[in-house]
């Protein structure tokens, strides 16, 4: 069994902080999701994964590398144009030959790993496994209709009246009966070869394709709010702990909080479940539930809760407390002393900001 990893697109939804990243690269609970996605499909037994790369490759391979430090082999495979989930499927025959695959797409967050899963699959004499999960906006994803028995009726893309509450979660396993259904389809609507397509086109065909209904929590992280709520979910399963160089002076930490390694908080009150990283410092400030401060960050004189703060940013002498917000790589957020009292701003493009 193989592993495909789809890590293209753009992550336009989440501008201005990809625009000098890729999306699958931001951090939850301070691991990039990429990352989260190469160890679910390791820890499941498979070490041979290709990723399929559009035009935020090269940060991908930087941040990736050959996989060695994961304990797996990655092989990248460029997709010149987004031509959707179908045809990056396509594209790497070369390196799925006719093995069965798991393919998971690199946005994707899902709670209790995959290994049952692939067992499950690898075990059947099924051609296709998909994931389903209900959801309360089914138009926004794949939606699966069910027969009374189980069995599926129908899959459809992006449905404006959804026929069921199921979407498809974004992790499929294939055997080779798939590559005569990506060569078969046509583009969507929306001009892309869709996975659901093609997954239809083998039930058509009398293929054998199970329906795994997830019981878990899923979420796939295209929007800052998806971001925060991953976070959350994450955040809430980690296991706490102080590395043993890390500072903590005249500050209260609860027991949920994780903090990474060179790490100083002082004079501070940290509420977890939350994550403070490595070489971060948190002084006279207050870092509240479901909040991940990632590497080299400053917090000083603040308050923030629910937030992912990313690396090298530096909140300092803010009055009113932070909630809800994404704060990228670098940026400052600072108390302005000068005259007149006002607000100055020097914002990236697309960003969104919430003033009180
Ligand atoms: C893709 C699939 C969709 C699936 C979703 C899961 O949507 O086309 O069927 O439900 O991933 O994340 P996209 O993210 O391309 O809009």
């Amino acid at each position: 069994m193989k592993g495909l990893i789809l890590s293209g697109g753009k992550g336009t939804r989440l501008y201005p902080l990809t625009y000098t990243n890729a999306k699958q690269l931001i951090p939850v609970a301070n691991k990039p999701v990429l990352v989260r996605v190469i160890e679910s499909i390791r820890d499941a037994g498979v070490d041979e994964i290709g990723i399929v790369i559009g035009q935020t490759g090269p940060q991908i391979k930087e941040a990736i590398g050959d996989g060695s430090r994961y304990g797996v082999q990655i092989t990248y495979i460029p997709q010149d144009s987004p031509d959707g989930l179908a045809h990056a499927v396509k594209i790497s025959k070369p390196f799925l030959g006719e093995d069965k695959f798991v393919m998971f797409l690199g946005d994707n967050v899902i709670q209790g790993g995959i290994g049952g899963l692939i067992r499950d699959f690898a075990n059947s004499s099924w051609n296709s496994q998909i994931v389903l999960k209900e959801v309360e906006n089914p138009s926004s994803y794949g939606v699966a209709k069910l027969r009374e028995d189980g069995s599926i009726e129908q899959l459809i893309e992006k449905p404006k009246n959804p026929p069921s509450n199921l979407a498809l979660v974004g992790i499929y396993m294939f055997d080779e009966t798939i590559w005569e259904a990506v060569n078969s389809i046509a583009p969507s609507k929306r001009g892309e070869y869709e996975i659901t397509d093609a997954i239809q086109w083998l039930i058509t065909k009398g293929r054998s394709v199970f329906p795994h209904v997830h019981k878990g929590w899923w979420i796939d992280t295209g929007k800052p709010t998806d971001m925060l709520e991953a976070n959350s979910l994450v955040l809430d399963e980690l296991t706490p702990g102080i590395a043993p160089d890390a500072v903590v002076e005249g500050s209260q930490i609860d027991s949920r909080v994780v903090v990474e390694a060179g790490a100083r908080i002082i004079n501070s009150v940290v509420r977890g479940p939350t994550i403070i990283g490595e070489n971060s410092v948190i002084e006279n400030s207050f870092v509240g539930p479901f909040t991940s401060i990632y590497h080299h960050v400053t917090v000083q004189n603040c308050e923030i809760e629910r937030s992912i703060v990313l690396e090298h940013a530096s909140l300092g002498n803010i009055s009113t407390r932070i909630q809800d917000s994404l704060i990228g790589r670098h940026a400052t957020v600072q108390h302005s002393e000068g005259k007149p009292r006002s607000l100055k701003l020097n914002v990236g493009d697309h960003s969104n900001l919430w003033i009180v």
